[in-house]
């Protein structure tokens, strides 16, 4: 099911993202004893992560939370571009006890590091279905998601869970989730923010093209959020929010 909910502004958002946080985990953990969460990249979630990380540090038992990424780009965990080490240095320094982390090792060439990163969420699930408790997502103002970008290769890839895909545009691999391991989610949240994602995400929310990657997003059994804020809702048709 979708909904959307508008945050007055980027620092409501991150309460918001923050408090979803906890309560999918808490109640991950009272079910199964274990959550399982992919986060993005990006600049949108920082705000989110340092906010995961004073208000909820001590809150959370992190060490049944099983960390993963939606994305990283091909690049070394102390890269500037590295995903990994944007949630590092804005959440994971500040934890009392850390989480399970499974890293994309973008070190990697990118097809050994997307067929590593494959293994790693196949071991996790086991006999069990590929399903996580709960994946977070930004969108690029072409409308991509993690690294599923427009006119790319891994857009037309439903028989993997984890894919890499070379972008022309940035002429650079990245490692990413397929649609397929992001729509078998328990829940999916998008966090869209400011005036620059306004028309991108009037275009994917208010019309059926299918051409933006953002609209691949449809779960298959799970719920899916799209929690914005006022400057990125200002363009929506009112009736839709
Ligand atoms: C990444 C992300 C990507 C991001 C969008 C939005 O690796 O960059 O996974 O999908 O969420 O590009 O990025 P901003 O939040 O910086 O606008």
């Amino acid at each position: 099911m979708r909904k959307i909910h508008v945050a007055k502004d980027p620092q409501e958002l991150s309460q918001i993202a923050g408090q979803l946080f906890f309560k999918k985990a808490q109640d991950a953990i009272k079910t199964s004893g274990r959550f399982s969460v992919a986060l993005s990249g990006g600049s949108t979630p920082k705000r989110f992560y340092q906010h995961l990380a004073d208000d909820f540090a001590e809150r959370i038992n992190w060490d049944m939370v099983h960390l993963f990424w939606g994305d990283e780009r091909n690049v070394a965990p102390d890269h500037k571009d590295s995903n990994f080490r944007m949630v590092n240095e804005t959440l994971l320094k500040s934890l009392p006890i850390p989480p399970n982390i499974y890293r994309i090792k973008g070190e990697n060439k990118p097809k050994s590091a997307a067929k590593g990163y494959e293994n790693e969420i196949l071991n996790y699930f086991g006999e069990n279905e590929v399903v996580f408790d709960l994946i977070f997502l930004g969108m690029g103002d072409d409308g991509h998601t993690a690294s599923l970008f427009p006119e790319s290769k891994a857009l037309d890839i439903n028989d993997r869970w984890v894919t890499e895909n070379y972008i022309e545009k940035l002429n650079a691999w990245r490692i990413t989730f397929t649609s397929k391991t992001i729509n078998a989610a328990r829940d999916i949240i998008f966090l869209v923010s400011g005036t620059g994602k306004a028309k991108i995400l009037k275009n994917v929310l208010e019309t059926q093209s299918g051409t933006y990657p953002s609209q691949m997003i449809q779960p298959t059994n799970g719920n899916i959020l799209w929690l914005i804020d006022e400057a990125a809702a200002n363009e929506l048709n009112k009736k839709i929010t």
